[in-house]
């Protein structure tokens, strides 16, 4: 099977004009080069103007496409609304925010400091409020209709996890903000969905986040039923069919790409996965054998 197929067909975002924040490496680099191949212009921005600046001129190189880089930190909402305006000025209007920034420590809680937890929630939860807030401000004082936000979420959004528990808050009331805003702006014009996605590797976010042999000694493939990582072409996939016209009707939807990872860790007999197919003879045999006596 080849999951890094390109889903849509040409031209599928073609006048569509895109800011992806958090989109100079990563997942959000892989999300705005799917964008840009199918016609999509994409402002990226994020802290590091040089990175962005780099990614742009590459992806432009590689697909053709338009990509412009804009500074902002997700943090400042007077620096949003400039980026917000800035974009504005070079594309016309931007008919999708994808909430794509994020932070993360993995740390036991009472390691962090007080400042250390607001860092995430401040980029997580008040970044992606603060783009939203500035984008739908915008579309709904000037009446611009068709409008989509995107916030890439994640599966412990709403099971929680152990040693990201700044990451976990923050992320839940940004589904919140998706599932409530879905009802609450649909009158508008403006769609909100979530992507949840479950281990797809980048160099940046894992480097740092598992560091050394952590990485080997913590394989993630090994948590999911379907025993791989995600591929960036599959994200990309489910991200642009979502900010694409072929999504109209969906608003409010959190989709989850995991490959099955957070149930595995749900179910309740999910474990007997470990017992091997003698044991499930002998068990069965017992099993009969009661019944029988
Ligand atoms: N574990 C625990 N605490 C940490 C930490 C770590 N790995 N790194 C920094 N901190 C603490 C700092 O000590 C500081 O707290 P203090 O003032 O009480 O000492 C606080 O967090 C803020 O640190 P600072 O370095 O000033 O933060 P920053 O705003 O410059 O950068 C990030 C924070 C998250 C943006 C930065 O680490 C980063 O760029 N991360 C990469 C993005 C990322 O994490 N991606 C993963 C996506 S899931």
């Amino acid at each position: 099977m080849d999951y890094t197929q390109k889903m849509l067909r040409d031209d599928a975002l073609k006048g569509k004009s895109i800011v992806v924040t958090g989109g100079g490496s990563g997942l959000g680099k892989a999300m705005t080069r799917y964008f840009m191949e199918l016609g999509a212009k994409v402002a990226i921005t994020s802290r590091n103007l040089e990175k962005l600046q780099n990614t742009a001129k590459e992806l432009e190189e590689e697909t053709g496409g338009k990509c412009i880089a804009v500074q902002c930190d997700v943090r400042n909402y007077d620096e949003v609304e400039a980026m917000r305006d800035a974009v504005i000025d070079q594309f016309g209007s931007v008919d999708v925010l994808l909430n794509n920034a994020a932070g993360n420590f993995i740390s036991p809680t009472e390691r962090l400091s007080a400042n250390a937890f607001d860092t995430i929630i401040d980029i997580v939860l008040k970044g992606s409020k603060n783009c939203t807030l500035a984008f739908g401000k915008h579309w709904i004082d000037k009446k611009e209709k068709d409008k989509t936000v995107l916030n890439i979420v994640t599966t412990y959004a709403w099971t929680g996890s152990a040693y990201v528990v700044p990451s976990a808050t923050a992320k839940a009331g940004v589904l919140a903000m998706t599932r409530s805003l879905a009802v609450e702006w649909a009158k508008y014009g403006i769609r909100s969905n979530a992507i949840a996605p479950g281990p797809f590797p980048t160099k940046g976010a894992w480097d740092r986040l598992l560091p050394g042999d952590l990485k080997d000694k913590f394989d993630l493939s090994k948590k999911v039923p379907l025993k791989r990582v995600g591929e960036h072409q599959e994200l990309a996939n489910l991200a642009a069919y979502l900010v694409s016209d072929f999504s109209a009707y969906v608003n409010g939807e959190v989709i989850t790409i995991d490959g099955g990872e957070w149930l595995k860790g749900a179910g309740q007999f999910n474990l007997l996965e470990a017992i091997p197919e003698e044991l499930w003879d002998q068990l069965e045999a017992m099993i009969k054998a009661k019944k029988g006596s």
